[in-house]
């Protein structure tokens, strides 16, 4: 990973810098290379002033071809240049290098004769028909004697030797170019190391060890950018990550305690029977107190698979018309016995007769019944209990009160919790702690709500509502 960011940055940096290096060299080349032709111009037109009087002289007769001769040598050394004069008809009748003088009483100018005589100077590139090996800047100006035309001036230089002075230019700036993605290769390191590719190299670590099971490793990254968010944001990942391990282990933990008493109870009953310590006349009685565990043991079992089917979303809801008053008078019924037993006194206060709400009949008469067995196993003996329906909105709000001692504030937000089990004296042997939390589970599912309500010195209700059809 180290490898590869670093070296995508670089690559990145790379072109950018080479792009703008090769714009940065092209327009300073085109501006250099205007700027040089210019200077070599009037560098040239000033050599000409020279040499133009002299070649008026000689053509009024006044100076030896030698004399001019000389000139021209003199100041094509000079400058150098290649210098020839023609006269007002294009004949050249002097050079200054000795190796053109075969160009001497021979016409080079024609088309041009025209610009220079309106006086305009002429600008030329090429190799100016083969009279050269390499290519020429030709510069042609006109020579005037009291306003007439009297012949012209050719001024030849090499391209290559004008290119020379760039060139040096480019290396210039190439040199610097490659100076500065070296500069800034380093740089790139030294930042990339610093704000990302450390700070991922700690996060990949901590990843890698919470995989192998160290879910308490965090990351400490304070930095304000997005990687220090991508840490926050792992961090609170690691978090819950570390809830659901807590939470797995104590649910084992209280499976396997709620598993292991039944357990050892219906071995100790089975085996004093196998062995003979149990009296024959009470076999009857330790089978029947086995077989409630065993019962109890199914429950629990139960109530898990549904718990974890709910969880899982397993359980597909069938979602129907049903009428909650009539699954509340059922439910009731169901508990006439145990009612009875405890000689409790059950309201059930309806507004109208039938409230149609849209549920799972199954899992609404399991929510229901939860709530109920509570209310008459929590309220207090010769109790009250008042089931209501009434409708608020688009809401039917179903609650369940059972008069008795309230639920104390630090269980209150326990008491959903999977195993949990408010006051242990009053909990009956047959209770495992999960009818709240499958309550929960389903209402979650169906995406209602439900919460409970101490009233001080008198009872606890249980409020839950459900969408109205
Ligand atoms: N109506 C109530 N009044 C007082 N306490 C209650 C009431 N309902 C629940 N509780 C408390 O909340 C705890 C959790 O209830 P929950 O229904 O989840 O489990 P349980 O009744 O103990 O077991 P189960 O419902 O599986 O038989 C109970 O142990 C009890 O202490
Ligand atoms: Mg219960």
């Amino acid at each position: 990973m180290r490898k590869g960011l670093f070296s995508k940055l670089v690559f990145t940096f790379t072109v950018i810098i080479a792009i703008s290096f090769v714009m940065t060299a092209a327009f300073l080349s085109y501006w250099f290379e205007s700027y040089y032709f210019d200077q070599r111009k009037s560098q040239l037109e000033t050599e000409a002033q020279l040499i133009g009087p002299t070649a008026i002289q000689y053509l009024q007769g006044n100076v030896s071809i030698d004399r001019i001769n000389e000139i021209l040598t003199y100041v094509g050394n000079y400058s150098s240049a290649d210098i020839w004069l023609t006269d007002s008809y294009g004949y050249v009748y002097a050079v200054s290098d000795s190796g053109h003088k075969n160009l001497i009483g021979t016409q080079i100018l024609t088309k041009e004769l025209e610009e220079l005589r309106i006086g305009h100077t002429v600008e030329k590139k090429g190799v100016f028909g083969n009279m050269f090996k390499i290519p020429v800047h030709t510069f042609e100006i006109p020579i005037y004697s009291r306003g007439i035309f009297n012949g012209a001036i050719m001024m030849h230089t090499s391209i290559d030797e004008l290119r020379g002075a760039l060139k040096k230019v480019y290396e210039i700036i190439w040199i610097s170019a490659v100076f500065a993605i070296i500069v800034s290769c380093i740089v790139i390191y030294y930042i990339s190391q610093r704000i990302i590719i450390r700070p991922l190299a700690k996060i990949n670590y901590v990843a890698d060890k919470i995989s192998k099971g160290e879910v308490e490793k965090r990351v400490s990254i304070k930095s304000k950018d997005e990687i220090g968010t991508l840490a926050k944001s792992f961090n609170s990942m690691a978090d819950s990550l570390e809830e659901v391990e807590k939470n797995r282990r104590e649910f084992i933990s209280n499976v396997s305690h709620e598993i292991r008493s039944p357990i050892t109870s219906i071995k100790g009953f089975i085996g004093g029977i196998l062995d003979g310590v149990i009296p024959k006349e009470k076999e009857n009685y330790y089978l029947s107190v086995a077989y409630e565990e065993i019962q109890r043991l199914t429950r629990l079992v139960n109530d898990l698979l549904d718990l974890s089917a709910i969880e899982a979303g397993q359980f597909k809801l069938r979602i129907e018309e049903i009428d909650i008053n009539e699954i509340i008078r059922i439910c009731v019924i169901k508990f006439e016995t145990k009612i009875k037993e405890k000689k409790l006194k059950v309201d059930v206060l309806m507004h109208e007769d039938r409230l149609y709400v849209a549920a799972d009949r199954d899992r609404l008469t399991q929510v229901v019944t939860n709530l109920i067995d509570n209310a008459i196993k929590y309220g207090a003996e010769e109790g009250n209990v008042r089931i209501c329906t009434r409708s608020k909105g688009d809401k039917a709000l179903i609650s369940v009160f059972n008069d008795g001692p309230c639920i104390p504030k630090e269980d209150l937000k326990h008491i959903w919790n999977r195993f949990y089990k408010a006051d242990k004296s009053r909990t009956s042997k047959m209770s495992t702690g999960l009818g709240l939390s499958i309550v929960r589970s389903i209402l979650t599912q169906l995406g209602e709500d439900i919460w409970i309500e101490n009233k001080e010195n008198q009872g606890v209700t249980f409020t839950f509502t459900l969408k109205k059809v």
